[in-house]
């Protein structure tokens, strides 16, 4: 069974998502990730991020991983682990310029249709249910509040050690937002097959189990 989960910045999709995959035994694979690590990789190799043919460019020299060790997601590029790295600010707030690209897409598209031709998959992103499985069995649109999401975020960053301002995070939310829904190829857009999930104000394992008992219905 396929199961494409998309939605906004910050709605739990990666969280969720891999719980879900967990739960199943599925593999799990999360396009957000693949898009964060092309932009680390451009901004290391000081590429510039206008040019979708420069950035096609450098994804081919790209050897890109996504493994799940121990219920955590590790992201290697070239076998350099740089799972932490793709999350700062800096690349979020690059990401959705790269990810505007065709070309890119085209080439991340691929990539994705052959992981999710393996078999049993869980995969989260913008565009999944659209353009990368459409013919997934379950298609999930996961959403919240700009409030909440921006607050989710808000505390991450606080765990982590990092400074932030909560306005200034919802405001970046809302820019990354209105990128990838008014980009001209694959927007962020909910497929009309899609169940929405509001998880405003619902816990994580409450996300989970709503989306199983979707899976289950479905199977
Ligand atoms: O899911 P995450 O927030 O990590 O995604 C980072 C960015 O990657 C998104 O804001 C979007 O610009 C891009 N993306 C995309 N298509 C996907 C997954 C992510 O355009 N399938």
């Amino acid at each position: 069974m396929k199961i494409a989960i998309d939605g906004p910045a910050g709605a739990g999709k990666s969280t969720v998502a891999k719980k879900v995959a967990d739960q199943l035994g599925y593999l799990y694979v999360d396009t957000g990730a693949m898009y964060r690590a092309l932009t680390w990789k451009a901004l290391q190799a000081n590429v510039d991020i206008s040019s979708g043919e420069a950035l096609l460019r450098l994804l081919n020299q790209c050897n890109l991983e996504l493994k799940v060790e121990s219920g955590t997601l590790k992201v290697m590029l070239n076998n350099q682990d740089i799972t932490a790295e793709i999350r700062t600010r800096d690349v979020t707030n690059l990401v959705s310029e790269v990810a505007s690209h065709q070309q890119v897409r085209e080439a991340m598209v691929q990539l994705q249709k052959e992981m999710a031709a393996k078999g049993n998959v869980v995969m989260d992103g913008r565009d999944i249910g659209t353009h990368v499985i459409p013919d997934a069995e379950v298609k999930i649109y996961l959403t919240a509040s700009i409030e909440e999401r921006a607050r989710r975020r808000y505390e991450e960053l606080l765990t982590k050690g990092h400074k932030a301002s909560l306005r200034e995070i919802k405001q970046e939310i809302r820019d990354r937002d209105r990128k990838d829904k008014n980009r001209e190829t694959a927007p962020l857009k909910k497929a009309a097959d899609a169940v929405t999930v509001d998880t405003t104000g619902l816990s994580i394992d409450e996300v989970v189990n709503r989306i199983l008992k979707i899976v289950y219905q479905n199977s």
